[in-house]
């Protein structure tokens, strides 16, 4: 018998005592531990009741991810699953934590299921480009009917134990999860309930049968909200079964579709997000010893757009945060507009109705710098302006106490030379949120020349704590993210000039995944500041300036790349751009020509590409999955296309460095000749992710 699954007796209930950390996922030595225990319970006939149970933090997690794509090993979970389901004698799942995926399905075969209060059960498996394979899409409609089941399997969101109870997931919710579960079995037994086998009963279905509109309903949402994406209507499909197909023809279509998934390029990008986001998480080049400061109370200075948004991820994780500003007035506008937008979501049933001013009272506001003095985390969110940025760490230096942790949220500046005006630059950083900062998860960290490897863990450790994805970098230019959009900005500016129009660039852009094509994005940030900026640089962009001329700031204007009805962030394509275009292109004798789409989604990604090798091959990331997290979580790139390293290895890289050679050439464009380890690994035949270890 196997280490990880163990059989105990209470009484007349034998306990099956699964014990795999971290989450007890259904590896091959999982799967064979309970199928063999509960086999060895239901023979022996001094057993009256089985219960399954877990060891550690969480009941099983789901199938083991790393076991996808290897050669199966027997037993499969649906045979564990028939294994249970058959036993003569009652078997109860006793769930704490998680039961999610396989897990969930395992508890499916149960007859019964009991619950900690503080348990959340489900289907998360599309959120890995999947559906649930063993049974989960048959069952589950079964017992809590068809409507909450396709919801959750298309969702893949948990639903809590007080709701699993109320539509009948679970019998009864219970205190400690094996004791609970024990009680529970004797009871069954002294009161001869009948097994509740769920393949045999149809009588939650009947209502759905009349009316279909469930799945298609359920269908279109999941189409709408995950665009491009196979597996939720897969799932939805799958659910649709339990209506008119036999259960085991339905378990089998079930299996061939999750086969069908699995080998899928968007679930492969799915389960490596998965795993390269809490990859992203482990700091490398840091002492094995190295602990995290501890961070009780932060300071953030500024109350502006992302002051405010980064405050209220804080408040929103229930740690207080002092929130500084120049003055009275500035504060107030600050404070208004974070209290607004938690009541905004309140309304919307986002978050309790007495969340808003709960939240609020963990913010408080005040004046002047010396108010940092009491923090352990000290963020600076002002103006993006060197000389400003220095005088505010001066001030910060002064005052925080030793041991602090002091980060800026500059986007693009040189953390290192702002460490340089304190006498502590080992504390010093970059934690670089994204806006709206209080819903975009992605925080690049910026590891300086001279920053303590501990100050780095605080960091690391705190964005996780308010449920931000960390990913560690390196000082230069817009650090990651916004140095490779940067390489994507150029391209879409010039293909203006060549012939491609706005709409054209954004359609490209949006159709490959991305939530907004670089013209529309840069009218919602407004086309003023990039102006301004090269005025100050003595830089023209013609075209750009030239709408910035004819008062087109962007949507705060009501008109930019595109034109907007009041009230509306709808873009509507302009004629009157297009002749600014035209006109432009003639005075500077430019002949635009016919540009097909293929090109512009080449020219809008592999330049990304190119750069990320660069920022590889200069250690500003160490690790491609890096960049990848940083652009699935800070710019919305799709998580089915796994982010742009990985849909370069997708692509392969040598097709990617010819292309460039062939752009460097036909643009005249010596930058987009592919870096050097791009070039290197395209000639060696070698992915990104062989660089890995
Ligand atoms: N398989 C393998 N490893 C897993 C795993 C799984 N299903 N779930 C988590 N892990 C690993 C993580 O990679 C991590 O490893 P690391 O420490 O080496 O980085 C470790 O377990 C801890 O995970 P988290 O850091 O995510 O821990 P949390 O406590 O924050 O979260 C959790 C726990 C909620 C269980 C979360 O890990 C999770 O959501 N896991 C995935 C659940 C899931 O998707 N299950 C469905 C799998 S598909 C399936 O079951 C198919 C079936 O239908 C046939
Ligand atoms: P903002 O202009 O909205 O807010 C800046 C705030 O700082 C203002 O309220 C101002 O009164 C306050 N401030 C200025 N000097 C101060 C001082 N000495 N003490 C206390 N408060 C002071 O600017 P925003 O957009 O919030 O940007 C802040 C920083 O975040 C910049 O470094 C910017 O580059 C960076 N950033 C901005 C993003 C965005 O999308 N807006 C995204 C990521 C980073």
């Amino acid at each position: 018998m196997s280490d990880v699954v163990k059989l105990e007796r209470h009484d007349d209930v034998a306990v099956v005592m699964v014990n795999s950390p971290p989450v007890n996922a259904l590896s091959a030595a999982v799967r064979r531990g309970i199928f063999d225990n509960v086999k060895a319970a239901n023979a022996d006939s001094a057993v009256k009741a089985i219960v399954i149970a877990c060891e550690g933090r969480t009941f099983i997690a789901g199938a083991d991810i790393t076991e996808f794509g290897k050669p199966p090993q027997s037993p499969g979970l649906s045979e564990v699953i028939a294994e249970i389901e058959n036993c003569s004698k009652p078997v109860i799942a006793a769930i704490h934590g998680t039961a999610l995926g396989g897990g969930l399905e395992l508890t499916l075969g149960c007859h019964f299921r009991v619950a900690v209060k503080e348990a959340k059960l489900g289907l998360p498996e599309v959120k890995l480009g999947l559906l649930p394979g063993a049974g989960g899409t048959q069952r589950l409609p079964r017992a809590v009917g068809p409507e909450l089941a396709v919801q959750m399997i298309v969702t893949g969101n948990p639903i809590s134990a007080s709701e699993a109870l109320k539509n009948g997931l679970i019998e009864e919710i219970v205190e400690g999860p094996k004791a609970g579960a024990v009680a529970f079995a004797k009871k069954v037994v002294a009161e001869k309930r009948p097994l509740r086998v769920l393949k045999n009963d149809d009588s939650k279905l009947a209502a759905a049968k009349a009316d279909r509109s469930i799945f298609t309903n359920a269908a279109a949402a999941a189409n709408k909200k995950n665009r491009g994406m196979n597996a939720p209507l897969a799932c939805a499909e799958a659910v649709s079964w339990t209506l008119d197909t036999p259960f085991d023809e339905a378990l089998k279509k079930e299996r061939e579709m999750f086969l069908k998934l699995v080998a899928d390029d968007q679930s492969k990008a799915q389960r490596y997000a998965f795993f390269s986001e809490r990859e992203a998480a482990k700091v490398q080049g840091v002492p094995e010893s190295t602990k995290p400061r501890p961070v009780e109370r932060v300071a953030i200075i500024g109350a502006g757009t992302m002051g405010g948004g980064i405050a209220m991820s804080f408040a929103n994780a229930g740690i207080p945060v002092t929130l500084i500003e120049t003055g009275e007035e500035q504060l107030k506008r600050g404070l208004g507009i974070m209290q607004k937008n938690w009541e905004n979501t309140a309304a919307r049933g986002g978050i309790p109705a007495d969340a808003p001013a709960k939240r609020m009272a963990l913010i408080n506001g005040k004046v002047g710098l010396d108010n940092v003095k009491d923090a352990d985390l000290i963020i600076e969110a002002v103006f993006e302006t060197m000389a400003i940025k220095k005088e505010v760490f001066t001030a910060i230096d002064a005052h925080a106490k030793p041991g602090a942790v002091l980060a800026s949220n500059t986007s693009y500046l040189n953390i290192n030379d702002i460490a340089a005006v304190t006498k502590r630059p080992q504390d010093v950083l970059g934690m670089h949120f994204f806006s709206p900062a209080n819903v975009m998860k992605l925080c690049e960290i910026v590891r300086a020349e001279k920053t303590a490897p501990d100050a780095l863990l605080t960091a690391v450790a705190i964005a996780r704590k308010i449920a931000k994805v960390p990913a560690v970098v390196g000082v230069c230019d817009g650090f990651v993210g916004n140095r490779m959009l940067a390489a994507r900005s150029k391209q879409s500016e010039k293909l203006l000039f060549e012939g491609a129009l706005p709409q054209q660039v954004d359609a490209v852009v949006t159709k490959f995944g991305l939530p907004m094509g670089p013209f529309a994005m840069g009218d919602l940030a407004g086309l003023d500041i990039g102006w301004r900026s090269r005025q100050d640089r003595g830089i023209k962009s013609e075209i750009a300036d030239a709408l910035c001329e004819a008062g087109r700031f962007g949507q705060k204007t009501g008109k930019g790349y595109y034109k907007y009805e009041a009230g509306s962030r709808a873009p509507i394509p302009d004629p009157e751009v297009e002749t600014l275009i035209d006109e432009t292109c003639k005075r500077l004798g430019l002949t635009r020509r016919a540009i097909g789409d293929q090109e512009i989604l080449e020219r809008m990604v592999y330049p990304m590409i190119n750069e990320g090798a660069r920022i590889l091959e200069e250690k500003i990331a160490s690790r491609p999955s890096d960049i990848d997290v940083i652009w699935l979580y800070g710019y919305g790139w799709p998580i089915y296309r796994g982010g742009p390293m990985f849909y370069a290895d997708l692509v392969g890289l040598k097709e990617i460095a010819d292309r460039l050679s062939f752009y460097a050439k036909q643009t005249n464009d010596p930058s987009l000749e592919p870096a050097p380890l791009l070039k290197k690994l395209a000639d060696e035949g070698k992915t990104f992710a062989s660089l890995k270890g």
